[in-house]
């Protein structure tokens, strides 16, 4: 048997499979992109079936046939989805309902009104917003007939992205590693299984739900029908900690920011529940035999889904990587300035029915000051981010970046000039199918720790150095915070 890892990473949009070799280089790569469902504004979906055929199909092309070198599969995805399906069939009883759908806001308003967020942030880490699954689990039983009597019958089963695929790689193994769990609102951050109090302030029922394991471990095999014969499934972790393994973020303060559809900030915080009085989340990062460390984070719903709606909605662009020479083609951005609220506001603000706002427009704006304008925001959401993390006591020194977006030089520059520290980015970005690969080459035995498998997989950094006069940077600020306050 081989010492190479297959990654899964099914993310918001696109599902890919790369086959990584012992010493973390990508050998192969296949894709294919995700069709997104808006049925209504603010509500998202994903067909589940979907993910799974992509997924299926991307891993068998990308494994060709080498599937004796692969020792173990490692799964990472887009968290906070919800999918439910039929236990007896195999099927999905409904549309995924995804991570930046908004339906369940009235919900979440309603058990915040009852008094619920302080103990709710206690227990889980995380605030009543419809962003995390157990509203979205609610929602489901309550408005959709399938689900409610698979319910009744005793057929329904819940889980994250992760815990689809595992369901059905395995042949019916329901599972959720703790990172995603710690993403519903329904795992107190020091329980080891999904918790029977919350469930029910929520109204999920437990059965419905996987058994909570650890990111890795021997945790499930994929059946042998898929690749031709059986394979450990050895890693299965949340996009995000990934990336902050991925990073190497293994000791307690190191900091990482994923720049993907969104844009995901999480410092390590060792043993210790993270607690914030600054609306930021405790999440675990990974769990091994059990044992937790756990992670602060600062979730912005829109990144690079900003750039794609620049390009698909709008028209403004013919590509992403445009938008890097627009910026670069003038000066500033003439006054123009993007607040991304496309999806409501996450971190630091969490308000659900924030919508995004361009302002400042003359007639002289034009593409490249709305292009540069929206790469801006990212430094300027990430600021709003550093200013929460410093107020919890948890001050980055320096920051690792990451993710489809952070190749762009102009937008790394950036955001070291605006948050005013040294800005780290790998030369291979694609961190969070390298922190999975590095989970499942623990977990398959290859290296003894994340630390030992970091150190062997983890590639080159390029620095950028902070070099924004102090008046322009605090001009850029304040010019934002002017549009925040009408979001
Ligand atoms: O919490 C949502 C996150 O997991 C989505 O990640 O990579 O699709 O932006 P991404």
């Amino acid at each position: 048997m081989g010492e190479k890892i297959l990654v899964l990473d099914a993310g918001t949009t696109s599902t890919r499979a790369m086959v990584f070799d012992a010493a973390g280089r990508m050998e192969r790569v296949a894709q294919a992109e995700l069709t997104q469902h808006y049925p209504k504004p603010g509500w998202v979906e994903h067909d589940a079936v979907e993910i799974w055929e992509k997924t299926l199909r991307c891993m068998r092309e990308a494994v060709g046939e080498g599937a004796e070198a692969i020792a173990a599969i490692g799964i990472t995805n887009q968290r906070e989805t919800v999918v439910a399906w039929d236990r007896k069939t195999g099927e999905p009883l409904a549309r995924a309902i995804v991570w930046q759908d908004r339906r369940t806001a009235d919900f979440c308003a309603q058990l915040k009104d009852e008094g619920h967020e302080a103990e709710v942030q206690t227990r889980t880490g995380l605030l009543l917003d419809p962003y995390f699954s157990g509203t979205k689990m609610r929602w489901l039983l309550d408005h959709d007939e399938g689900v409610k009597r698979a319910s009744d019958d005793g057929r329904l089963a819940f889980g994250t992205v992760e815990s689809w695929l595992v369901y059905k790689l395995s042949g019916g193994a329901h599972v959720s590693d703790a990172s995603n769990a710690s993403r519903t609102l329904l795992l107190a951050l020091d329980g080891a299984q999904f918790d029977e109090g919350l469930c029910e302030l929520f109204g999920v029922p437990v059965a419905s739900l996987p058994e909570v394991v650890d990111t890795h471990g021997h945790l499930a095999d994929c059946g042998a029908e898929w690749l031709g014969r059986s394979i450990p499934i050895c890693g299965l972790v949340g996009d995000q900690q990934s990336a902050t393994i991925g990073q190497g973020c293994l000791s307690f303060g190191e900091t990482k920011a994923t720049y993907g559809t969104g844009a995901f900030v999480l410092t390590n915080k060792g043993q210790d529940i993270p607690r914030s009085d600054h609306r930021l989340l405790g999440t675990v990062l990974h769990q091994s035999g059990g044992e937790r460390t756990y992670a602060l984070e600062g979730a912005c719903f829109v990144a690079g889904s900003l750039v794609q709606y620049l390009r698909d909605q709008l028209g403004l662009i013919g590509s992403a990587a445009e938008t890097e020479k627009l910026a670069r083609s003038i000066e500033d951005s003439g006054e123009v300035v993007i607040v991304p609220a496309l999806a409501g506001l996450g971190a630091p603000h969490w308000k659900p029915d924030a919508r995004g706002v361009i302002s400042g427009l003359s007639f002289a704006s034009g593409r490249a000051q709305i292009a540069r304008a929206a790469l801006e925001a990212m430094a300027h959401q990430t600021h709003d981010l550093a200013t929460a993390f410093a107020g919890d006591g948890a001050a980055w020194t320096s920051l690792k970046i990451d993710g489809g977006m952070s190749a762009n030089d102009w937008m790394a520059q950036d955001l070291a000039d605006i948050l005013d520290l040294e800005v780290e980015r790998p030369d291979f970005v694609e961190t969070t199918a390298l922190g999975a690969a590095i989970c499942a080459s623990v977990g398959a035995g290859i290296y003894a720790t994340l630390e030992e498998a970091a150190q062997a997989m983890r590639g080159e950094m390029r620095v950028f150095t902070p070099d924004m006069a102090e008046e322009v940077r605090k001009d850029r600020l304040a010019r934002y915070a002017r549009a925040l306050s009408v979001a």
